[in-house]
């Protein structure tokens, strides 16, 4: 039976006297916590160690303040904390006391709390967590290593981004926020947004839809994701471009895929064996307009062929289109949605490799039969992205600000990679790059490790990624991913000597 306060007795007067050295000499007036919360804590952590017993009856707020030289306020500011949150009970014309309700499970269960050790928790993770960490991720630079440009793939010229006009426009919406602006908002999107990116893809990508099929997702990752939960079970299969993006294997694994490598040829996807391995795979990821990270375009034969069996197999195609903008010999190549009769081909674009890629705002454009569903998910997975930026890019898109800067960034990039071609063209390595994106290849002799390569160029200053990162199954020989868009022509220069050395030094090993 706890103590009743009301019968407080000089042993609990003396349970907090002998506590009072240790608590108040580890009071600091200097510290930037305020007083009053380090003696809320003193006192909270004293009773949940079982040193203040139930029925301890606390000096009077004022006694205690001139015994500490503090203000009174101080000492009820912690007296009434502790008693909001239930430790303390405050008894009319009695005083304080160390409440006598606490339950015993919160006096005796936390090692931290009794300072007694416990058995230390299991931790279980979902098979679909186990599964992801056992799936390599995307390289994740460190701040250092973000600071090398040469010869790093995937990121676009910010050098060359338009700040100006795009702070402009971040703030004129910033300053036009209206209170109808700011509850939740449309699941889907930013409706004037999907609108712009309906315009867009119809006519530069050929790509069938309207604004109704545009949901807005964070990035080509946030697309993948929504998709994969949307279209799969546990544990049904989905083809993979090998080597491949391991964006696309990590969100497709997360929602508990079998993931089934489908090699690539000059091509593209191989149909063929993807219906050798998994006829029924649920699933079928691919990168048509610009194979990642080998660079090769998907032939028309084999993207009828992936339609067809889609079609047949009632499965789903995910068109990863993150780059198709960039097309140095004429037009871009049109979408692989654009011949699908079947509302099999769901289309992905993402903002991140003509803006910046922490803009983190993407798009899927789905199948009219399947938009039920993809809003629900949507819904349920953070209702809405952030408004403010949504609204600046749909006037980026729909002032022409947009198209601008791609064609910008198309000659941009034509003369990085012509320079990068002149000076990489005596390095020992065999280039594959065909005129699209923002990286080539550079095949290594058979047998070289092309891990090593990379290590070793990191060693100078220089960031290529290894294609083997990407393989499932074994590669018949080593490449490096050697992007361009980032990098201006001195820091190719540079870049290119560097990465000669790297390689001379893993050759003559
Ligand atoms: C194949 C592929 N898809 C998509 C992306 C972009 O992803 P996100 O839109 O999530 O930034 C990248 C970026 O490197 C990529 O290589």
């Amino acid at each position: 039976m706890p103590p009743n306060p009301d019968s407080p007795n000089a042993s609990r007067i003396e349970g907090f006297a002998a506590l009072r050295m240790s608590v108040f000499q580890k009071l600091k007036p200097d510290s930037a916590i305020p007083l009053y919360q380090q003696l809320y804590e003193h006192l909270r952590v004293a009773i949940l160690a079982g040193q203040l017993k139930h029925g301890t009856k606390l000096p009077s707020s004022r006694a205690l303040a001139d015994e500490l030289g503090v203000s009174r306020n101080t000492i009820l500011s912690a007296y009434d904390q502790l008693t909001a949150e239930g430790y303390l009970q405050s008894i009319e014309g009695k005083g304080t006391f160390v409440a006598h309700s606490l339950p015993e499970t919160v006096l005796t269960a936390s090692p931290r709390r009794t300072g007694t050790q416990a058995r230390p928790r299991t931790h279980r993770l979902s098979e679909r967590a186990e599964a992801l960490l056992a799936t390599p991720p995307m390289p994740h630079p460190s701040n250092e290593a973000r600071r090398v440009r040469a010869f790093r793939s995937g990121l676009p010229a910010l050098d060359a981004f338009p700040y100006e006009r795009w702070a402009k426009l971040v703030s004129r919406h910033a300053h036009r926020l209206q209170p109808d602006h700011m509850t939740y908002q449309d699941r889907a999107g930013y409706r004037p947004l999907r609108e712009a990116i309906a315009n867009y893809v119809n006519v530069a990508r050929q790509v069938h839809c309207t604004a109704d099929q545009v949901v807005i997702v964070s990035g080509s990752q946030g697309a993948l994701h929504l998709a994969a939960r949307v279209l799969l079970n546990s544990s049904d299969q989905a083809w993979v471009e090998d080597p491949g993006y391991l964006g696309a294997r990590t969100a497709l694994v997360a929602a508990g895929a079998r993931l089934i490598p489908v090699p690539v040829d000059d091509e593209g996807l191989q149909v063929d064996e993807g219906i050798a391995r998994a006829p029924d795979a649920r699933i079928a990821y691919v990168t048509p307009s610009h194979q990642f990270p080998i660079g090769m375009t998907m032939s028309l034969k084999r993207r009828l062929a992936l339609l067809e069996w889609a079609k047949q197999a009632d499965a789903y195609i995910l068109e990863d289109d993150y780059d198709g903008e960039y097309r140095f010999d004429g037009r871009p190549l049109a979408s692989l949605q654009g011949l699908d009769d079947h509302d099999s081909a769901l289309y992905i674009g993402t903002f991140s490799k003509v803006l910046f890629p922490a803009l983190r705002l993407g798009y899927i454009i789905v199948p009219t039969p399947l938009l039920d569903a993809f809003l629900a998910m949507r819904h349920s997975m953070d209702v809405n992205l952030p408004i403010l930026e949504q609204a600046a890019l749909a006037e980026f898109i729909s002032e022409g600000h947009f198209t601008r800067h791609i064609r910008r960034m198309r000659m941009l990039y034509a003369e990085r990679r012509a320079a990068l071609l002149q000076a990489i063209q005596n390095l020992p390595l065999e280039l594959y790059a065909p005129p699209t994106g923002m990286h080539l290849i550079g095949w290594l002799p058979d047998g070289v490790d092309d891990r090593a390569v990379a290590r070793k160029a990191a060693e100078h200053q220089i960031r290529v990624m290894p294609l083997s990162l990407f393989a499932m199954e074994p590669l018949a020989r080593g490449g490096l991913i050697i992007g361009y868009a980032a990098v201006n022509q001195e820091e190719i220069a540079v870049g290119v000597q560097r990465l000669g050395k790297a390689l001379d030094a893993v050759y003559r090993a």
